[in-house]
């Protein structure tokens, strides 16, 4: 065994909360009761990133997400003033949906059920036989707003309609080092989803450590980030930020590329590690053998950067024990063939890593479940998966 002081460690390069070293408890992962409170405690009292701007460009432009853990599924408009609202999408009158579509463009709302009408802003325009309900101001029944605001692009909600503390104030430094990052010059080039029986910190805990790469990703990515240096995949660097946090992957500089990763690089920019490309934002503590980095928005939203790429995971709980996940990627614009065969290989790498990242969870979920296991042990590898849950604990104890 190599003696501490010559071992790799993660450079942490902010304040670090006390979070101990004990093994991780089962019970937030497996318990329907805490499964509750989570419910109430974070996704009701937690700022919620559901879209990026550029997906309802147009006043009119609509979509709407369903939202299992909140129980609602919300509707995303544009107004004619280009600010971008959230409503429930449910009917003030009894309840049905005002937008059928997932996504589209109106000029205003009409309920299929006995046809309400509202306009973009979410007022009660019009009610037929309205002369037939006593006492009903439509002042009182227009749609029911979530707080709505965007941030780089990306539209967050909350579900209370004013929150007591606002999006940026929330996001706090998580935001500070990806305010230059220019999102708005990247192309969307796929969308991978899955629906798993796997509790969501089960599921977010497979994406933020390079402990497992070694391992799960032996056939994709063998030698990518661990190596002589750093032989068991530990962060180069890692930030905590509040409840959010962000961490630096360390690459292997002996990293073997294969044939199609050095054609997507001498053409284009590629996931497989390669070139660094100099954009504002990436690699913030300037470390060696820079990679890419995670930036985990607490509670379920990552962003992570890389050179020339990004992509982002909603992680959604369904019930204790089944989540639902969304990847989108996005890449420089491809100017040539040989830039889009870049692009090609990006989306068909990460497909492939992904679906090995997908193996697991379902039976670490079982397993948790079946009372076999009393507690996870973590290592230094595993800081981010000790930090999601330590803040998770704390926002489920709070008042
Ligand atoms: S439920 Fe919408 S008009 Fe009646
Ligand atoms: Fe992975």
């Amino acid at each position: 065994m190599t003696k501490p002081e010559e071992r790799f460690h993660t450079k942490i390069t902010t304040q670090m909360p006390d979070m101990g070293t004990a093994p991780l408890p089962i019970e937030p992962y497996i318990s329907a009761e805490f499964f509750e409170k989570e419910r109430e405690k974070i996704f009701r009292r937690a700022w919620l990133e559901v879209a990026r701007g550029e997906e309802l460009p147009n006043p009119g432009d609509y979509v709407v997400r369903e939202i299992e853990v909140l129980k609602t599924a919300v509707l995303l408009v544009r107004g004619d003033d280009g600010v971008v609202r959230g409503f429930h999408n449910v009917c003030t009158h009894r309840g049905m949906a005002v937008a059928i579509c997932d996504k589209g463009h109106a000029k205003g709302f009409i309920c299929n059920f006995h046809g309400w009408t509202y306009d973009l802003e979410g007022r009660l325009k019009g009610m037929p036989g309205e002369e037939y309900f006593p006492n009903l101001d439509r002042a009182d029944y227009g749609l029911r707003p979530l707080a709505t605001d965007t941030w780089n692009g990306f539209v967050f909600v909350h579900w209370e309609p004013e929150p007591k503390m606002g999006l940026r104030e929330f996001l706090g430094d998580m935001a500070t080092q990806l305010d230059e990052y220019p999102f708005a010059r990247f192309n969307h080039i796929a969308r991978y989803s899955a629906r798993v029986k796997a509790n969501w910190k089960t599921f977010i805990d497979a994406f933020h450590e390079a402990y497992h790469v070694m391992m799960v990703h032996r056939h994709t990515v063998p030698d990518a980030c661990a190596g002589q240096e750093n032989p068991y995949g530990l962060l180069s660097s890692a930030r905590i930020y509040g409840p959010h946090h962000s961490g630096s992957v360390w690459v292997n500089p002996a990293h073997t590329p294969t044939p199609s990763e050095t054609l997507a690089w001498k053409y284009g920019m590629s996931f497989a590690p390669g070139d660094m490309v100099d954009l504002p934002g990436l690699n913030p503590d300037n470390s060696p053998n820079w990679w890419f980095d995670i930036n985990v928005f607490f509670p379920n939203f990552f962003i992570d950067v890389g050179p020339g790429w990004y992509f982002t995971y909603n992680f959604w709980p369904v019930s204790v024990d089944e989540s639902t996940w969304e990847m989108n990627i996005y890449q420089l614009d491809a100017e040539s063939a040989g830039q889009k065969f870049a692009q090609e290989h990006t989306k068909v790498l990460l497909r492939d890593i992904l679906y090995e990242d997908l193996s697991t969870l379902e039976f670490a979920q079982k397993a948790m479940g079946s009372g076999v296991l009393k507690h996870l042990p973590l290592s230094e590898m595993e800081i981010a998966v000790r930090h999601q849950l330590h803040t998770v604990q704390e926002w489920v104890n709070r008042p």
